[in-house]
Parts: structure tokens; C-alpha cells; sequence
């Protein structure tokens, strides 16, 4: 049976230079699911993301996936295996074309030719504005293509785990409703999901399960209905008072 975690931390604390920033994060993320990462600017959650995926180094506790030990492994190690990160401001390659950058996501990958046009086809399934701008210059697209062209890369990359930072950063309210529900598709046809998302409203209606960061913590975790009415989450993220 394939293990139900897609990943695991125990204890995992990393940090840049003399600051730690992670003090022991316990993070449980199933297969097949959404989970959300939320808490105030400055928890950790990028950190964490950058230690997931191999970009800064744990310095302690462990990073499983898939029933391997994967502590260390290295940003290209944990990319194979399929820990895939799409960064806070999307980072594309603006000179080049959409097609371009969303094949870059397939650059590491030992896939054949049919397999990675199967998986740009889904992506222009995805999202049909990728498809129509195609051949037009990554850094003329407005904030919500670009924020489409890097999950799409991501998923050119073949995710075991999609990890997005800030998916709504800068985004105007229908660009991020067309995004969630993309993500919602993604998910219903089997991608597995870890979300950063600013908007606590819409991380918790998303997901199926959220971690609460604060301080390099994990303070809380629950389903997402669980934790929109915790009294707690609302007066801290939801700016709602007690009743
Ligand atoms: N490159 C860096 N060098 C030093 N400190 C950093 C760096 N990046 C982030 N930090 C610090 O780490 C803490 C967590 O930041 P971050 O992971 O970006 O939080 P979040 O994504 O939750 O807003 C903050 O105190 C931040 O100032
Ligand atoms: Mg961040």
C-alpha cells in the first residue's frame, strides 16, 4: 500500500546564518490532499518551503516523503523526487516564452517527448490563457498568467507534492477565485497539495487540512472547518472578534 503521508517532518528547525527561524516543525501532509500553511508575516512559512525543498539546509529533525528518508538530500534530490516549489513572486525567466519557461519545469525530468507534451497539454488544460500566449515573452504577462506559468512549471516538473507560496500575493479577486478553483481541479485529478496563502479565508476553505505557524512554531493544526471556527485563528488571522 503506498504510504498515506506524502510528507513528514520531525523536528525540523533551520534557520540563515546565526537566526534560527524553525524551532522543531512537526508537519504531517497527506497524499491526495490540500493542506494550508497560515500565520502572520514573518512565522517561518517561506523558511520552512525553502528547507522542504532543499534550497537552505536543515539543521535538525527530519524530512520524510514517501516512506524515504529524504534529510539532506539536496535541492536536486528533492526535486526528482518529486518536492516541487513554486516561490513567493513566481520567479519566471521573462525573456523567455511561456512554452519555454513551462518546459524548464520538465528540464530534470527522464521523461520521453509524448510524456512531457501529454503533461504541457494538461497544463494548457489547466489553464487555457497559458495556451494562448504560448509564444509571448513570460515578463509581458500580467501578475495572475505569470502566478499560472509557475504552477504550471511546477506541474511540468511531474510533483509528488505541489508546494505554492503566496498563491493570491497581489492578485485581483477573480484572478485568485480562477486559481483556486484550478487548484481544486489539480487536486480532484490527484495532485497533492501544500499552499501558503496570506488570505486565511480562502486557505481554509481550500483545504482539507492547515498547520498554524507562529514564531517558527506550529501552534495549531485541524481541518480547515476546524480551525475557521477556532476562536483563536479568527481573532488572530480572521480579524474577527469574539462573539
Ligand atoms: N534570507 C534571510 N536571512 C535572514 N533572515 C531571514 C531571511 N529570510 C527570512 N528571514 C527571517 O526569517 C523569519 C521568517 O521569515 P519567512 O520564512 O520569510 O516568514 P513568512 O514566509 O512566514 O512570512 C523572519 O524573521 C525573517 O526576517
Ligand atoms: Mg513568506
Amino acid at each position: 500500500m503506498a504510504e498515506p503521508l506524502i510528507l513528514q517532518t520531525a523536528g525540523l528547525t533551520a534557520g540563515y546564518g546565526e537566526i534560527q527561524v524553525l524551532w522543531g516543525i512537526d508537519l504531517a501532509v497527506v497524499r491526495g490532499e490540500i493542506t494550508a500553511l497560515i500565520g502572520s508575516n514573518g512565522a517561518g512559512k517561506t523558511t520552512l518551503m525553502r528547507t522542504l525543498s532543499g534550497l537552505i539546509p536543515v539543521r535538525g529533525g527530519h524530512i520524510l516523503s514517501d516512506g524515504r528518508d529524504l534529510t539532506g538530500a539536496g535541492a536536486a534530490a528533492l526535486l526528482a523526487h518529486g518536492i516541487v516549489h513554486v516561490p513567493e513572486g513566481r520567479r519566471l525567466f521573462g525573456a523567455m516564452s511561456v512554452e519555454e519557461n513551462l518546459l524548464m519545469g520538465a528540464y530534470a525530468r527522464k521523461a520521453g517527448r509524448a510524456e512531457i507534451r501529454r503533461d504541457l497539454d494538461r497544463v494548457y488544460t489547466t489553464f487555457p490563457r497559458l495556451r494562448e500566449r504560448r509564444n509571448q515573452q513570460a515578463a509581458t504577462l500580467s501578475g495572475g498568467e505569470q502566478q499560472m506559468c509557475a504552477i504550471g512549471r511546477g506541474l511540468m516538473s511531474a510533483p509528488l507534492l505541489l508546494m505554492i507560496d503566496e498563491l493570491s500575493l497581489g492578485l485581483s479577486p477573480l484572478l485568485v477565485e480562477q486559481l483556486v478553483d484550478a487548484l481544486r481541479v489539480l487536486n480532484r485529478d490527484g495532485t497533492s497539495i501544500l499552499l501558503v496563502e496570506q488570505d486565511v479565508t480562502i486557505a481554509l476553505d481550500l483545504c482539507h487540512r492547515a498547520f498554524v505557524m507562529d514564531m517558527g512554531r506550529i501552534v495549531r493544526e485541524g481541518s480547515g472547518q476546524e480551525l475557521l471556527a477556532d476562536p483563536i485563528v479568527r481573532d488572530a488571522y480572521l480579524g474577527v472578534l469574539h462573539e
